[in-house]
């Protein structure tokens, strides 16, 4: 098997990790003093979110310099430094590329929009208006209009984020050679691979067609703000995709990855390439395009039941099967935040077992997302000036502006869109600043106040009971279990709605997981599964400790069972 199918990611966002210098933000010193952490957590791989100079619209998806270090966060030799470090330990490292878009600080883009004779004005999108407007109807997805009009050269250019953000022309060869010159740097310096951020959107429709769904984006967030039934959220997805699918999923795709693809292969080792998009068609037929993509529907069903697990294998496993792809499974990010915030608080401790359970047991590669494992959770940002992800002051505006809400109903919807309330500073101790920076210093985003209950690093360390452990332990058990890694994925159970059961199984192997999603006691019983020729069970893990038969399991209230059938 190949690094990155046994591997266990950890998603490192830098501004929030660890601030070394004192000075309230993230940085490689502070990165390269907990990978003991980390090795010791018994992660094997970090996908670093960006780090280049970015004057952070979009927290540095915004990049300014696509060869460069961010100064808050060091020096290219600390990148060198910490890129040494990880790999002295085993790790791996791999990088955030941002394809679709620069800074419109970058200085191509600067360039670009000084004149319409500029040689690099055709590395971006730009059009003349119609009709005393846009060239079209096209949102972009976090800021209104797609289309910015620039008073200088009076064209407009295109944005599918932030207007901070313009698109690249990825139908001028001279882009993609500078992107791929870009990355060939980061694979020279002996990064293991990328996280490619949001490539479905790298190509437009070249006809500019309009949408014509008399939809806006502020609309939009107000149709998501009021969906709150599963099937309102299936019609809000539904009315997403019309506003939007011009501008992604464009012909072009294919044959792009598969050039990035070949820039790696002039590379030593297996250097990687994982997709944020969740189209599995990007796996490429050969594995010629990208090697993964994330599990995206999986984490969007948190909290997980039984039923919704195994419908969605079913659907994934099925996908995967005819380009033989590999899974790729996650609960977490910058964008979707902590999935443990999803959870009522009274279930939320032994809900997040449950969930890492599954996501550390089911086929594929797991990525976890930074707090994670010692259960952080999301904050409220309670005042306007607080917010640093540009989608929480932009909602706020337009609800006020065009939707008419009072301050504390946009406040609220705001609140709840920006990507800031999952990104705020880990909570390493029970000091002041939650111990990511001193006392002296202001964060860059408030910290959460409950690391003074226990969600925080030092506490959790030498209490077994605490969910950092119980990353520790099942981590481990993982790579001591093949099975878990390599083996198939049968689903047991196909109607219980309490029970999520499975075995996971390679050649010399079968083990059983069994996970009870209910706060009663529940038994898993042979003869309803099939397996009954399997008459010795060994325990490999089990919550409770209950001391299990051979006929039948007893499950206490929200109880994991790992076993190996003989
Ligand atoms: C991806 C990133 C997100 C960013 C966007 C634009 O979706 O995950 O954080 O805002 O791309 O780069």
């Amino acid at each position: 098997m190949k690094w990155w199918q046994t591997a266990v990611f950890y998603q490192i966002y830098p501004r929030s990790f660890a601030d070394g210098n004192g000075d309230g933000i993230g940085d490689f010193p502070g990165m390269i003093q907990k990978l003991d952490y980390l090795q010791a957590l018994g992660i094997d791989a970090v996908w670093l979110s960006p780090h280049f100079p970015s004057p952070m619209f979009d927290c540095g998806y915004d990049i300014s310099d696509y060869t460069g270090v961010a100064p808050e966060y060091g020096t290219l030799d600390d990148f060198q430094h910490f890129l040494d470090e990880a790999h002295s330990r085993g790790m791996y490292v791999i990088l955030d590329l941002v394809l679709n878009h620069t800074s419109d600080q970058h200085p191509w883009f600067i360039e670009s929009r000084s004149n319409r004779t500029n040689p690099k004005r055709d590395w971006y999108i730009w059009k003349d208006g119609k009709n005393g407007g846009p060239p079209n109807d096209w949102c972009s997805c976090f800021d209104g209009a797609a289309w910015e009009y620039d008073e200088e050269t009076s064209q407009y250019y295109y944005h599918y984020f932030f207007k901070q953000q313009p698109d690249l022309n990825w139908r001028n060869p001279a882009v993609k050679q500078a992107m791929f010159d870009a990355a060939r740097f980061w694979l020279r310096m002996g990064v293991d691979g990328f996280r490619l951020d949001a490539i479905g959107t790298i190509f437009e429709r070249p006809d500019l067609r309009n949408h014509n769904t008399g939809f806006n984006l502020a609309s939009l967030r107000d149709l998501e703000r009021r969906s709150t039934t599963p099937e309102e959220r299936r019609q809000f997805v539904r009315q997403w995709i019309r506003t939007f699918h011009h501008q992604f999923g464009q012909p072009g795709l294919h044959e792009l990855m598969k050039e990035l693809r070949s820039v790696l292969n002039e590379f030593p080792g297996d250097r990687m390439l994982v997709g944020e998009d969740a189209d599995v068609a990007y796996l490429g037929n050969g594995h010629d395009e990208l090697n993964m993509v994330f599990n995206f529907p999986l984490m969007d069903a948190v909290p997980l039941t039984p039923a919704s697990v195994r419908k969605n294998q079913k659907n994934r496993l099925a996908l995967l099967a005819p380009v033989n792809g590999w899974p790729c499974n996650t609960l977490g990010n910058h964008d979707a935040g902590h999935f443990i915030a999803r959870f009522n608080p009274t279930e939320a401790p032994a809900l997040a077992r449950l969930h890492t359970a599954v996501l550390l047991t089911l086929r594929g590669t797991p990525f976890i997302y930074n707090g994670d494992e010692i259960g952080m959770t999301h904050l409220t940002i309670s005042n306007v000036s607080d917010f640093r992800d540009l989608l929480g002051s932009w909602v706020y505006n337009e609800d006020i502006q065009q939707l008419h809400m009072t301050h504390d109903q946009a406040l609220a919807h705001a609140a709840e869109t920006t990507r800031d309330k999952g990104r705020t500073p880990m909570q390493w101790a029970n000091t002041s600043n939650g111990g990511f920076c001193p006392p002296s210093a202001s964060p860059w985003l408030p910290v959460n106040p409950n690391y003074a209950q226990g969600i925080n690093v030092a506490d959790q360390d030498p209490d077994p009971s605490s969910l950092l452990n119980f990353h520790r332990r099942l981590l481990t058990l993982r790579r001591q279990v093949p099975a878990l890694i390599e083996g198939e994925f049968t689903a047991l159970l196909p109607r219980s709605r309490y029970l999520l059961a499975y075995l996971r199984k390679n050649a010399s192997q079968t083990v059983l997981v069994v996970l009870n999603f209910s706060d009663v006691p529940r038994i898993f019983a042979w003869k309803s599964t099939g397996p009954s020729k399997y008459n010795n069970l060994h325990t490999l893990y089990s919550a409770s400790g209950i001391s299990n038969s051979k006929s039948a399991i007893r499950l206490a209230p929200f109880d994991i069972f790992i076993g190996e059938l003989q």
